[in-house]
């Protein structure tokens, strides 16, 4: 099979790596993809969200397959175009995206099936918004309801923030049309884990749990990012939760999704909290994570190539999906400054003194003139490692780190410090 991988970071090179591995794939394509890919991968240089330029390529290079990384190409409606050109993609339309693109319905949604998460109240204007922050007790937690790259869920710890929150959406705007309505919501306590589950609309398989670390600086400090690193399997959240979690959560979504019209095929992905109270969601996504997926897939023991199709062709019932029992860490590299402003161009040196079975998926790198990868964004590389235990895979890890170097790298170094 020729398959086409959408995106650019360091989870796409995670999937072409594992894709990789399937005796199905014949060859493999990127768009855009990063240096890393580039050496296993055909990259094409096509933005993510230019579908039509894509459906083009699929034309071009006979692609057997697509598999779609960011939600901007799903919400910009690539899996509809494709099926109406009767190509095969794993992902899910732009109506079942919405579970992602709009958190105002997938509350909606949560509220009419019963689906356990925060309480809170949708508004669609600065006045009365504004009235309600200030009669709610604190913290509170502000969202804009529309895509903001990870950025749009604001942890207010005083009523000025959640002002300052407040106009920085519906104000200025700062989300634009993201921003149109928010969501006011209790802020709950507890530990965090993620959830992600292959579905074909009928049947949902979770996969193993994970954490990631959203903050720059070690022990939570820091601004929000794209993700400074991950874990899995967290110790606290073992097989009776995922049980659970599947039959109040994950189950329950995907019919309700079919039952509003929307059947949903893909990656279902609940973000949970777990409070003294039981699981709650605190949001859903409709794709792999990214840096989830860099520790989630060195795990999987199945062939991946199987599973996309199998939820494509709505027989995943048919597969049984197998995990290794070692743990995996991933240690995210980001340029300096990152998530604020960095420079980019410096090369990336010491690949030959990674011990073997260390994988560093690239995410912001790129090839210069003198063939050497070089960063080109804010997060340049995932580095991850398996171990028997979590403690092994870190230190596995964290000690390879060093043997790479770019100028102003850094990273956090708490990652799956349980
Ligand atoms: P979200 O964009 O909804 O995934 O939220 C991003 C992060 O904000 C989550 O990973 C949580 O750390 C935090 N968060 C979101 N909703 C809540 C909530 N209701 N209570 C407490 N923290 C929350
Ligand atoms: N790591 C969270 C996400 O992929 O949205």
């Amino acid at each position: 099979m020729k398959i086409l991988v959408i995106g650019s970071g360091a989870r796409e090179h995670a999937l072409l790596w594992k894709l990789a591995q399937s005796p199905k794939t014949e060859d493999l394509y990127v768009a855009p993809g990063n240096a890393g890919t580039g050496a296993i991968a055909h990259n094409l240089n096509i933005s993510p969200t230019d579908i039509e330029a894509l459906a083009q390529s699929v034309e071009q290079y006979h692609i057997d397959l697509t598999v779609v990384g960011p939600e901007a190409s799903l919400a910009e409606g690539i899996v509809n175009l494709f099926h109406h050109r009767g190509f095969n993609i794993f992902g899910p339309t732009r109506e079942a995206t919405k579970i992602e693109s709009s958190k105002v319905f997938a509350r909606e949604l949560m509220g009419k099936y019963h689906i356990p998460c925060a309480s809170g109240k949708v508004f669609s204007s600065l006045v009365p918004a504004r009235e309600y922050v200030e009669q709610h007790s604190l913290p509170v937690v502000v969202k804009a309801d529309g895509l903001a790259a990870g950025k749009g869920s604001i942890v207010a710890q005083t009523r000025g923030e959640a002002l300052e929150a407040l106009s920085d959406i519906m104000e200025r705007r700062i989300f634009g049309s993201a921003g149109d309505k928010v969501i006011i919501e209790e802020c709950l306590e507890g530990k965090e884990v993620s959830l992600l589950a292959f579905t074909d609309g009928e049947t949902v398989i979770p996969m193993v749990p994970v954490c990631d670390y959203k903050r720059a600086l070690d022990g939570d400090q820091g601004l929000n990012t794209g993700g400074m690193g991950s874990y899995s399997p967290p110790l606290f959240f073992g097989p009776v939760d995922i049980a659970e979690v599947q039959h109040t959560i994950l189950e329950p979504t995907m019919r309700a999704m079919s039952q509003e019209g929307k059947p949903f095929k893909g990656i279902l992905y609940a973000g949970l909290m777990l409070t003294s109270q039981g699981i709650r969601v605190l949001e859903f996504n409709a794709r792999f994570g990214d840096p989830e997926t860099q520790v989630i897939l060195p795990r999987l023991k199945t062939d991946l190539v199987d599973i996309l199709l199998a939820v494509v062709e709505e027989k995943l019932a048919e597969v049984k999906i197998e995990w290794s029992d070692n743990a995996c860490v991933g240690v995210v590299l980001a340029s300096e400054g990152y998530p604020g402003s960095y420079k980019t161009g410096f090369p990336i040196r010491g690949w030959d003194s990674l011990e073997p079975e260390v994988l560093a998926f690239h995410a912001g790198t790129k090839v210069n003139e003198a063939g050497e990868a070089c960063t080109a964004g804010g997060r340049v590389l995932t580095v991850a490692g398996s171990g028997k235990t979590l403690a092994k895979a870190r230190a596995k890890v964290y000690r390879n780190i060093p043997h790479l170097s770019f100028e102003g790298c850094h990273y956090r170094h708490d990652i799956a410090a349980v």
